[in-house]
C-alpha cells in the first residue's frame, strides 16, 4: 500500500498557506516526513535524556523535517534562527502523576503559534477516556481557529496509560474521528493490522515510536513497516534521543524515510555513523519481526 500523501482530492481546495506549511514539513520530493518529537516534558517533566532539551536536540535538528515542542522549550532551548519547521504542542494541563491523563485543555493560543512561526499546532485526543468529549471538542475548536490562518492541525491519538489495550480497531476509530473533525494530519501508534488504520483515515498519518524499544533495529523495523503500510512518516522521540547514538539513529531513520533504505541498509547507516561501541552491537541483535505499539503517550 502506498503512502497516503498530503496531496489528494482535497489538495485542490486546500489554501495556499496550508499547502505551504504542510510542504515545509512533508518533503514534496518524497511525500514523507521525519518529525522529531520532543514535546514530552509538558506532562512527563524532565524525561530521561531530554533533561536538557537544548543539548539533546541541537545535534539532531539537521536531520529532521520538523521538530515537535512546547512554546516553553522553543523559547528557552531552540534558537530563533532555527530553520526547521516547528510543530507546536498546544494541549496540556495534566501531569504524569494524574490518574486521568485525558483531562487536557488548550494551553497555548493560536496567536502564540503564529507569533513563533509554527508550521503546525498539535493537540492530543483521548478517545474512550473520561475526557473524550472535551478533547474532541477542543480539536474541533482548534481546527476552526487554525483554519482562519491556514495553520495545519496535527491530532494525536493519545492513549494515556492504556496503550497495551489499543489495537488496530481502536486506533482506526480514533484516527478516523480526528480526520472527520478536520485534522490535517494524524499521529498515531503502529500496531498489528496497521493497514486498517491507514485505510480508514483519509488524511496523512505519522507514527510515534512509544517508549524506547530494546534495540535500534526494533525502532527501524517499526518505521519501515509503518511506511510500507501507508504512513507518510514518523513523529518519533524516545527511540531517537534515548538511543546511545542518537545522531546515528536519526540518520538511519532518514535513510528509510527519504532514501527508501531497507532495515538492513539503515542498520549499515547506523553502524557507520555510530562508529565502534556497544550500541552497534545492540542495534545488530535479532529482534521481533512485528514491532508493536506498546506505550502510553
Ligand atoms: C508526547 C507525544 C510524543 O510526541 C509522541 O509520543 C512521540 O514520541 P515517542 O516516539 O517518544 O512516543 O505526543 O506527548
Amino acid at each position: 500500500m502506498g503512502p497516503r500523501t498530503a496531496a489528494g482530492p482535497g489538495e485542490r481546495t486546500m489554501s495556499w498557506g496550508l499547502q505551504n506549511r504542510l510542504a515545509r514539513m512533508i518533503k514534496p520530493s518524497t511525500g514523507r516526513s521525519l518529525m522529531l518529537a520532543a514535546d514530552h516534558g509538558y506532562f512527563m517533566g524532565p524525561t530521561h535524556r531530554l533533561e536538557n532539551p537544548r543539548t539533546t536536540l541541537e545535534p539532531l535538528l539537521p536531520y529532521c523535517d520538523a521538530v515537535a515542542v512546547t512554546r516553553g522549550i522553543l523559547r528557552s532551548s531552540l534558537p530563533p534562527t532555527l530553520e526547521v519547521p516547528v510543530i507546536l504542542r498546544v494541549s496540556g494541563g495534566v501531569s504524569i502523576l494524574s490518574s486521568d491523563l485525558s483531562n487536557e485543555d488548550i494551553t497555548t493560543s493560536l496567536e502564540d503559534a503564529l507569533r513563533v512561526n509554527a508550521s503546525a499546532v498539535a493537540l492530543s485526543v483521548f478517545v474512550g477516556a473520561p475526557h473524550e468529549h472535551e478533547s474532541l471538542v477542543h480539536l474541533s475548536r482548534l481546527i476552526d481557529e487554525a483554519e482562519r490562518y491556514d495553520m495545519p492541525v496535527l491530532a494525536i491519538t493519545a492513549v494515556g496509560k492504556e496503550l497495551e489495550k489499543r489495537d488496530a480497531r481502536y486506533l482506526a476509530l480514533a484516527c478516523r474521528l480526528c480526520a472527520e473533525l478536520g485534522a490535517h494530519l494524524v499521529k498515531t501508534y503502529y500496531c498489528e493490522g496497521f493497514e486498517k488504520v491507514v485505510e480508514g483515515c483519509p488524511v496523512p498519518l505519522v507514527v510515534a515510536g512509544g517508549p524506547k524499544l530494546e534495540t535500534e533495529r526494533d525502532a527501524l523495523e517499526l518505521a519501515s513497516q509503518a511506511l510500507a503500510k501507508g504512513a507518510i512518516g514518523i513523529d518519533m522521540g524516545r527511540n531517537i534521543w534515548q538511543s546511545d547514538k542518537p545522531v546515528a539513529m536519526i540518520r538511519a531513520l532518514r535513510a528509510i524515510i527519504h532514501g527508501k533504505a531497507t532495515v538492513e541498509q539503515a542498520l549499515e547507516v547506523f553502524r557507520k555513523a555510530a562508529g565502534p561501541g556497544p550500541s552497534s552491537a545492540v542495534a545488530a541483535r535479532g529482534s521481533r519481526t512485528t514491532p508493536s505499539a506498546r506505550a502510553p503517550v
